[in-house]
């Protein structure tokens, strides 16, 4: 967590931005995974991003029109049985005195007093359609202020507006101390996907290498991954989203892994592929030169004023050249690029923003055309190639997948990467063979 100083200033920002408004965030409900066991509990990263508090059960209000409650945090009480069994609770003093907030009060509480938040606020501010019980809560809360200010006159919320043009609107500006934990997360990916690449040999089961993975994500203070690690090996790298992580590794196969570490809440998303003989064979290096160079291509792109459209074009051009050189694609590339024949090996797009969330909050788009990259912006630059086993080339190719992603902040000057996992052939070879 950040100085409560921090999430002071956050909230006073987004009170400035919205006007007469009331803001109601509720925590993400804790899943039951069987029986009585539960899902390890998350914050939701808004409430997270605005006051550092990662309990359960908790929701926090903030207000531009209260005469004193700007921010409230509702919470689990302290509760000397339910303590032993889980563990200790901050409570409704403790909310107020480590989180800085102006007053706190028992999650119990909440229906009876939301109504007072909401009266007097022109707009309510709160993401409809996220957990159906909770928009009954609210809307609950709604019909009650409408029909008491239908008699004292005073103002009820009219509009209820998304978080997505006030809060990730925020998010997707990243402060300089929040680049700072994004640096670190991704410092630890890297332990992490060194060594994955140190334990990575033929024969050597998926989840092994996993496992090196989560012990150095978990061992350098990182709270989990940010995502399931995809962990793929030979054809399995071509499959966008494996996750099952249980073949042997077999001489002669490339490896995927795509894996980040979540470190205080903020992700890092970093994919690398490489042989697990510790040599690329000649086909496996010239596809994975092509995605390099659509990679080099895409980050010197990134400055502000680009747009993940652009960047998009650029990997797709250069894919579909290397495509056309090795003799995938038999056509000339613009041919390729106009109708589409490149998407048989590059099927997804090449960036999102990456935050607190792996894919983060933030429009993508402004008034309908792309969004132009600005100095605090974090995306990822994560082109691939997957070559079925059944296609229609050269079978020296077939069962081949590769994507190279990196973390990349833009600068005022340009871009910053923050990914460090090695990626040039020389070096992926050298740090399987444990040789960096
Ligand atoms: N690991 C999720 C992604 O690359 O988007
Ligand atoms: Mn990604
Ligand atoms: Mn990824």
């Amino acid at each position: 967590m950040f100085d409560p100083s921090v999430y002071a200033a956050r909230r006073a920002a987004l009170l400035e931005r919205i006007g007469s408004g009331v803001v109601v965030l509720p925590s993400v409900p804790v899943a039951t995974r069987n029986s009585d066991v539960e899902h390890a509990h998350r914050q939701h990263s808004d409430i997270h991003y605005l006051s550092g508090f990662d309990e359960p059960d908790a929701v926090l209000v903030l207000s531009s029109v209260h005469a004193e409650h700007k921010s409230v945090l509702f919470v689990r009480p302290k509760n000397r049985e339910r303590e032993i069994w889980d563990g200790f609770r901050h409570g409704v003093e403790g909310a107020v005195a480590t989180f800085g907030v102006d007053a706190a009060f028992p999650i119990g509480e909440l229906d009876a007093r939301l109504p007072d938040y909401l009266e007097g606020s022109a707009r309510l501010h709160y993401e409809l359609g996220e957990h159906a019980e909770f928009d009954e809560r609210v809307l609950r809360a709604l019909r009650l202020v409408r029909a008491r200010c239908r008699r004292d006159g005073r103002t009820t919320p009219t509009e209820i507006i998304s978080t997505q043009v006030s809060i990730h609107e925020m998010r997707l500006l990243k402060e300089e101390a929040e680049l700072a934990v994004m640096r670190r997360a991704n410092a630890i990916t890297t332990e992490g996907h060194l060594a994955a690449m140190r334990r990575a040999a033929p024969s050597v089961f998926e989840y092994e290498v996993e496992a090196e993975l989560l012990r150095a994500f978990r061992a350098n203070g990182a709270e989990r991954p940010a995502y399931d690690s995809i962990v793929g090996g030979g054809p399995n790298a071509t499959v966008l989203h494996y996750r099952r992580n249980d073949r042997q590794l077999r001489d002669g196969d490339l490896l995927l892994i795509d894996a980040g570490c979540e470190y205080q809440y903020y992700a890092a998303d970093v994919t690398r592929t490489f042989p697990v003989n510790g040599t690329f064979s000649a086909p496996q290096r010239a596809l994975y030169e092509v995605v390099l160079a659509a990679q080099d291509a895409c980050i010197a792109a990134v400055r502000p004023g680009a747009t993940m459209d652009g960047i998009h074009d650029v990997a797709v051009r250069v894919l579909t050249a290397g495509l056309v050189d090795l003799g995938l694609l038999k056509t000339s590339v613009d041919a390729a690029i106009e109708s589409g024949t490149y998407r048989e090996f590059y099927m997804h797009r090449t960036s999102h923003w990456l935050g607190m969330d792996v894919h983060d909050v933030g429009s993508t788009f402004l008034a309908g055309a792309p969004r132009p990259f600005a100095a605090g912006h974090v995306l990822t630059i994560e082109p691939g190639l997957y070559v079925a086993q059944d296609a229609d080339v050269d079978e020296r190719y077939r069962g081949i997948g590769i994507r190279i992603e990196d973390d990349i902040a833009v600068t005022a000057g340009g871009h910053e990467n923050l990914t460090t996992v090695p990626k040039s052939v020389a070096d992926v070879e050298a740090a399987v063979r444990g040789a960096l």
